[in-house]
């Protein structure tokens, strides 16, 4: 007689572990077998596990169905209200005041206000499918450490797809077709983004498209002053040769006399992103290399480059006028203005344009013509017209 068998057992030995089958062995078993060894390798031990509708058909049952495919049907149209807005709404700049206005200051919430929605329902359709139909489980799992090997990843699928079957999914096409067409919907819209500057023509105006123009560019011969900003739009400060001191920078944007009494205009001219001009007076006999083809876009001393980095698009503000150099405060490019406003440091790869200025009859600096080439950040079909 033995009495071992009356002794509890050792301390971590109350559920010894199966023998692990060999992956052929897994290959031969049902998707049950496999989804129970895959709790058993993983030490769970399903504790309680209830289906949420053990009888099929009920009322409450198809009203919990029709509760998550309303959800999946609200993501379908609130993506394809995404993909309609997306490419039909008018984005294109209205200023206050001008007919559009409204529906051009709705494009951004339209198309964020669609597309969240679009997203938020999918979310709150997986969560509620997940809180009606998986079981009710309380399983209790021992913690292991390092990876799993090849058999707990074979099983795992087979636990997953057995989760997906205990909620009886494939017998609710309501949800399916909801959930599908969701997806579809809210993919294709994420699609139509990633491809829409081929959808629309940024090209649209030909030579005068706004990536090819700047607020510089003179319209119908009528002169392009050189202006300060004072704070007040209509406080009209020009710029003359004699303002400005040896080695000094000021900011400058573009100002037409038939501007003068359109405040929209004057406001638009100050804050057009491509509009703001670093006017710098270089110190007499500072030794200056001029770019190809712009040797005569200086007034003497004063050179005037645009203020938008060429690597991503800050503003460059800073002029050291010790080194003549101008940093750009982003990612320290930094620009000879002594050579064009050439790279001299950091990841901007290309000189600042730089805007052609002379002084007219009346004593104004004013731009010659609009700048040489597009100002900021290169893009596929850039070109450079001296
Ligand atoms: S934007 Fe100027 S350095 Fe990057």
């Amino acid at each position: 007689m033995t009495t071992s068998s009356q002794h509890p057992p050792a301390l971590g030995t109350e559920n010894p572990k199966p023998p692990t089958p060999t992956p052929a062995e897994v290959e031969d078993m049902t998707l049950d077998q496999r989804a129970r060894l895959a709790g058993d390798l993983d030490d769970v031990d399903v504790v309680h596990n209830q289906r949420k509708w053990p009888i099929p058909g009920t009322r409450a049952e198809k009203r919990a169905e029709r509760a998550v495919a309303m959800w999946f049907a609200i993501s379908a149209l609130s993506g394809l209200a995404f993909l309609v807005a997306f490419v039909a709404w008018p984005f294109e700049y209205v200023a206050p005041g001008e007919p559009g206005y409204l529906t051009y200051t709705l494009y951004t919430p339209v198309v964020g206000g669609t597309f969240g929605l679009s997203v938020l329902a999918i979310g709150i359709g997986v969560i509620s499918y997940i809180k009606k139909f998986f079981p009710d489980e309380v399983s209790v799992q021992q913690r292991h450490d390092g990876a799993s090997d090849d058999v707990a990843r074979l099983t795992v699928t087979a636990q997953l797809v057995k989760a997906g079957k205990d909620t009886d999914i494939a017998r609710r096409k309501l949800i399916v077709r909801a959930a599908g067409g969701a997806a579809g919907v809210l993919g294709l819209g994420l699609g139509v983004a990633a491809v829409a500057p081929l959808v629309r023509d940024p090209w649209k105006g030909g030579d005068n498209a706004a990536l090819w123009v700047t607020p510089w560019k003179p319209v119908n011969g009528e002169t392009v002053y050189l202006r300060r900003d004072t704070g007040d739009p209509h406080e009209i400060s020009l710029v003359r040769p004699e303002d400005q001191a040896p080695g000094s920078m000021e900011t400058v944007f573009p100002f037409r006399e038939s501007d003068r009494d359109n405040e929209e205009a004057l406001i638009r001219s100050l804050r057009a992103s491509d509009a703001p001009v670093m006017l710098i007076r270089l110190r007499p006999d500072e030794r200056v290399v001029h770019r190809n083809g712009q040797e005569n876009f200086n007034y003497g001393d004063y050179y005037a480059f645009s203020k938008i980095c060429s690597h991503l698009g800050c503003p460059t503000s800073l002029y050291e006028s010790q080194t003549n150099r101008i940093l750009c405060p982003c990612h320290q490019s930094q620009f000879l203005a002594t050579e064009y406003a050439r790279p001299v440091f950091g990841p901007a790869t290309r000189p600042l344009a730089q805007l052609p200025i002379t002084v007219n009859d009346e004593g104004y600096l004013v731009a010659a013509s609009d700048f040489a080439e597009p100002v900021g950040p290169a893009f596929w079909e850039r070109r450079y017209n001296p």
